[in-house]
């Protein structure tokens, strides 16, 4: 995609940008300190102005019809159009009101709904600029009121750069992958084999002297072969994935079935009626999703139970994992680390929908739920 060179010279890109909402608000409270009264050339109006001009995110006031009134310097870069095209235009231009691939909030429902007036969540949707490509925006909506006149500041970011980092995050997690998969498979298993062999026979010499040792050396070769085993499961779940339209089912259990030989922990699969996926990339996509959460119900959850369930309803494909462990810490997303993100973007690249939520009776529930996929046109 083509940079607006106007953007390559700012000090700090959109990739740079703070991404927490804690940027959106104060950008909101500044916005709402200041009414503007009918761009009437008022002090506070000359302020908020001023202000507007100075960050790099796009700050869009329209009024209760939708109409743009209000545009910032952050706008015209993000979406191309000066000032002066825009003014009067439908925000819809910006953002269109339904979303395209039916997912995701729509802004039509973000900016009438009786919620909050201060919306204080951020939304991803797609932006629209003026030469007419799309590309993603996180987007934060504040309503507020000026006499009987309603009015809605948009600050909308550009997070095209971060989106193409999650990609590569992602692509270079599952290039990782694969290669600490061989490397366990291919290096370490060959290795511990050949340990095998070394302590059988010296278990065989030991036994032929009578010496009581033997027994020890028959304990060493039992831990070495389990130590193949356990080595070899993680390998397999470390390497790409091969599945069949129906295979995400039997991946998935079999996947369950080894966490629960590796670690103890009980693990069960309820995938009662076959769920076709024919696009094998959509099915490696939730597999790896099932897998980051099942790993992180390992790692962080001390759960007792961890289930894995994949449905199919009326072209809805939901996939959760959940436990009953120690649940999931309010802003953990927030934390930097990879898997949640990665397991995000997955989501994403597949026009699915990722909720981490606390369980009701405890533990995490992990959902990934998505419009059952066509197949890709050869
Ligand atoms: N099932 C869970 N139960 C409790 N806490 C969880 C669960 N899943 C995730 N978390 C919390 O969310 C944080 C972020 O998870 P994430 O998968 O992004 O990172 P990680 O597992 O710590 O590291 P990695 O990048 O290797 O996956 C974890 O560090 C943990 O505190
Ligand atoms: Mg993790």
């Amino acid at each position: 995609m083509k940079l607006n060179a106007q953007r390559r010279k700012r000090p700090f890109s959109n990739a740079q940008a703070p991404t927490s909402r804690r940027g959106f608000s104060s950008l909101h409270a500044r916005s709402k300190s200041i009414r503007i009264s009918s761009a009437d050339g008022s002090r506070s109006a000359l302020e908020f102005r001023s202000v507007t001009q100075s960050v790099d995110e796009a700050i869009v006031i329209s009024d209760a019809h939708g109409k743009i009134i209000f545009w910032n310097g952050g706008a015209k870069i993000i979406f191309g159009y000066a000032e002066k095209e825009i003014i009067g235009k439908p925000l819809a231009l910006l953002i269109p009101t339904q979303s395209s691939a039916g997912r995701g909030a729509k802004l039509e429902q973000l900016l009438f709904s009786k919620a909050s007036p201060i919306d204080s969540k951020t939304h991803e949707l797609r932006g629209i600029h003026k030469d007419g490509h799309r590309f993603p925006v996180e987007l934060s909506l504040l309503s507020w009121a000026f006499g009987a006149k309603a009015f809605f500041t948009t600050i909308i970011r550009d997070i095209t750069e971060r989106k193409r980092l999650q990609r590569e995050i992602m692509e270079i997690s599952g290039r990782e992958q694969k290669r600490i998969g061989q490397e366990l498979h291919d290096d370490l298993c060959q290795q511990l084999t050949a340990i095998t062999l070394l302590s059988e026979v010296l278990e065989k010499k030991l036994g032929e002297k009578s010496l009581v040792e033997a027994k020890d050396a028959a304990e060493i070769h039992k831990l070495i072969v389990q130590s193949i085993i356990d080595t070899r499961l993680l390998a397999k779940g470390l390497l790409p994935v091969e599945l069949g339209p129906d295979g995400l089912r039997s991946a998935l259990a079999e996947m369950v079935s080894n966490t629960e030989k590796l670690t103890h922990i009980h693990c069960r699969a309820e995938c009662k009626k076959p769920v076709l996926i024919r696009d094998s990339a959509v099915a490696v996509h939730l597999y790896r999703i099932g897998q980051e959460a099942v790993t992180n119900a390992v790692k962080h959850a001390r759960a007792k139970e961890i289930v894995v369930k994949l449905s199919e309803s009326r072209g809805q494909i939901v996939l959760s994992i959940i436990d009953d462990g120690v649940g999931i810490a309010e802003g953990a997303a927030r934390r930097g680390r990879l898997g949640l993100s990665v397991m995000n973007s997955r989501a994403e690249t597949i026009n699915g929908t990722l909720r981490i939520r606390r369980g009701d009776k405890g533990g995490t529930v992990v959902t990934c739920s998505l419009h059952a996929p066509t197949p890709r046109a050869k």
